[in-house]
């Protein structure tokens, strides 16, 4: 089968003879992709800042696909069914699963006991082959794919394996209250919606910071928010004190993660020495612009080690942080039915269509914001 293979820092290779997976456990399934993307999670891993990233591994965590083959214990869905497989892979049984805490599964990743499996994300998340490829095998295939609706369109179908529920979940865990401003840093695909879903929640007042005038613009009309190019300010935290009546804003929400720019010190330190988890600008800007008592939700990814953050200004302001991978299958009863209602477009994200087989030049693109891409979808 044709598959993606990592052979190193900013190198992706498309393989045409990849073994196709098959059933190892009575509840795996195997699922035949029809849609799957990029996500900003894959440049952590594209552009080596992701520990014990295997050469050879297959990518992708965000994939829609027709059930293959199923082992003898799966009974929720069948060969045929049509299928939306969140990103994190869980048991569905263990204490967190208890809690609807999928993304922290307790068993699906025996590297690690911070993180649930995640389909094609390195050993660290479990090791598990991911879905930028024409089969790809699912595990605990009862308590993961849910059957996508009739007449829902498959790119609809396929932001909802990762990106809505993760802008949705950004908005949520920011406790947003009636009338909030609410600041976004990033305008990719997960802060794009993390904006649109503010509203949802109440906010009175949405503002996404970013450096891509493209995405800036998209968001702007996409989350009818208001949108400012950090290039062009100076001190982005004293900008942010200054249009929030110099209180700062009630919520900031982190939608970067590790390949943050626009701090000298953190970019080296973070992305190109490797001495830290990934550059933390967004969340240091984040952290420094809420207001006292304000609430900063962190969706960005960074890596295990740790990271140069303002922790003083954190217990001096008495700030709450709240992080987490997104828990897709808690979300994803209320997320469908806000996509058939109209509330949310999310296939409006997708700019390019690329053939799997041009996954390679697709990462690039993605990670060098070329052509003025926002979400590639890959169509195997
Ligand atoms: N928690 C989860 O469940 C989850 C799920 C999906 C993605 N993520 C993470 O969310 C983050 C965003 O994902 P994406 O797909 O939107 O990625 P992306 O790379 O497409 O977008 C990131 C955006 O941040 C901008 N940016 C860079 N530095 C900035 C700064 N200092 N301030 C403001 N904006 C800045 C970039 O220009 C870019 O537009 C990534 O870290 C990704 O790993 C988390
Ligand atoms: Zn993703
Ligand atoms: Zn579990």
């Amino acid at each position: 089968m044709l598959a993606t293979n990592y052979r190193g820092k900013r190198r992706i290779r498309v393989d045409r003879d990849a073994p196709i997976p098959t059933i190892q456990h009575p509840q795996d399934a195997i699922i035949k992709v029809t849609r799957t993307c990029i996500c900003g999670s894959d440049l952590h891993l594209y552009n080596g800042n992701v520990p014990d990233t295997r050469v050879g591994s297959i990518f992708g965590h965000e994939f829609v696909g027709t059930v293959a083959d199923i082992g003898p214990d799966v009974t929720n869905i069948k060969v045929g069914d049509q299928v939306i497989v969140p990103f994190n892979i869980a048991c569905g049984e263990c204490i967190f699963c208890e809690q609807e805490l999928y993304s922290s599964c307790h068993e699906s990743n025996a590297q690690s006991t911070a993180l649930s499996g995640i389909f094609g994300y390195s050993h660290l998340a479990g090791g598990h082959q991911g879905g930028q490829a024409e089969y790809v095998r699912v595990p605990y295939a009862n308590v993961g794919p849910m059957v996508i609706p009739e007449n829902m369109d498959l790119d609809d179908a396929v932001l909802l394996t990762d990106i809505l529920p993760t802008g949705y979940q950004a908005a949520e865990m920011g406790g947003i209250q009636k009338g909030d401003t609410v600041v976004v840093f990033g305008a990719g695909p997960v802060g794009i919606m993390a904006a649109k879903c503010a509203w949802l929640f109440g906010a009175g007042r949405v503002i996404v910071i970013d450096k891509e005038e493209y995405r800036l613009d998209f968001v702007k009309k996409y989350a009818d928010c208001e949108v400012y190019n950090f290039l062009s300010i100076e001190d982005p935290v004293k900008f942010i004190k200054q249009i929030t009546d110099w209180v700062g804003a009630d919520v900031c929400i982190d939608a970067v993660g590790a390949e943050a720019a626009g701090d000298a010190l953190q970019t080296i330190t973070g992305r190109k020495l490797l001495l830290q988890a990934g550059s933390a600008t967004a969340l240091e800007w984040a952290i420094n612009s809420v207001k006292k008592g304000g609430i900063v939700s962190v969706v960005g990814v960074y890596g295990p080690t740790g990271n140069l953050v303002p922790i003083g200004n954190v217990v001096n302001k008495g700030i709450t942080i709240r992080a987490g991978q997104a828990s897709v299958k808690r979300l994803l009863p209320r997320l469908i039915k806000h996509v058939q209602d109209g509330i949310i477009n999310p296939k409006e994200l997708i700019t390019h269509r690329i053939p799997l087989e041009e996954a390679a030049d697709a990462y690039r693109m993605f990670s060098d914001k070329l052509d003025y891409m926002i979400k590639p979808v890959l169509i195997p």
